[in-house]
């Protein structure tokens, strides 16, 4: 079974999450696209979404979802969407699509966020993949600095702009230990916009796939 195909493969399975009525969130990535995919067969049942990526919110509206604000909603049944990484405490590394800001507002807006991925993003520790940072462009190389200081090697991903028109630096060499104190400590430098470890508001379930089937995590 490829990788691919164990990622369509949860992502059917997550759309019984789908509360029937509501309006539900939706991330960004290959996974969260079958999601999306699979979500047009079903979309009689829900009022809406709201999208965490403007690719996503494109993707909703080819298949006839509504795509709605989500300062026009009261809130949030469900957040579904992938992950570059997860530990067992479900506690992820997000934002190797560049999509992190708008998806931790989306996954914080949520009652309950399900995350959906191949079996290869459960890891013991956090940080063989890179973490991807969200940065103030004026704050670039302040940021970096800073990221050295705590023992990080970060790299500009150049040409490439967010949604939120700021960059990002990947942070590679970081054996993320104590993800909750290291999101906390991050968030409080300035330049900062938003950290890819997603601990303290972690996944409430990790659906992956299998070439044994879909295995769950709570
Ligand atoms: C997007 O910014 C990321 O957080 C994605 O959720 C992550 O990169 C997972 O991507 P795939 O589903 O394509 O593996």
């Amino acid at each position: 079974m490829t990788q691919d195909e164990m990622k369509k493969m949860v992502a059917e399975a997550a759309l019984e999450h789908v509360e029937t009525g509501t309006v539900i969130g939706i991330g960004t990535g290959s996974t969260a696209n079958h999601f999306i995919d699979g979500l047009a067969g079903i979309k009689h049942r829900i009022e809406g979404a709201v999208a965490s990526s403007k690719t996503s919110a494109e993707r909703l509206a080819a298949h006839g979802i509504p795509v709605l604000e989500l300062n026009n909603v009261d809130g949030l049944s469900i957040y579904v969407d992938g992950a570059d990484e997860s530990n067992h405490h479900l506690h992820l590394i997000k934002g190797g699509g560049g999509a992190l800001t708008r998806e931790k507002i989306v996954a914080a807006a949520s009652r309950k966020f399900v995350c959906i991925a191949d079996e290869s993003k459960l890891v013991d520790v956090l940080g063989t993949f890179p973490l991807p940072i969200e940065v103030i462009p004026m704050a670039r190389s302040y940021v970096a600095r800073e990221l050295v200081k705590r023992g990080g090697q970060p790299v500009w991903r150049e040409g490439f702009t967010t949604d939120n028109g700021n960059v990002i630096l990947d942070v590679h060499n970081l054996e993320i230990m104590e993800p909750v104190k290291l999101e906390q400590e991050l968030n409080d430098i300035p330049g900062i916009v938003t950290v890819g470890i997603f601990a303290k508001r972690p996944a409430d379930v990790l659906m992956l796939g299998t070439p044994e089937g879909v295995k769950t995590l709570t």
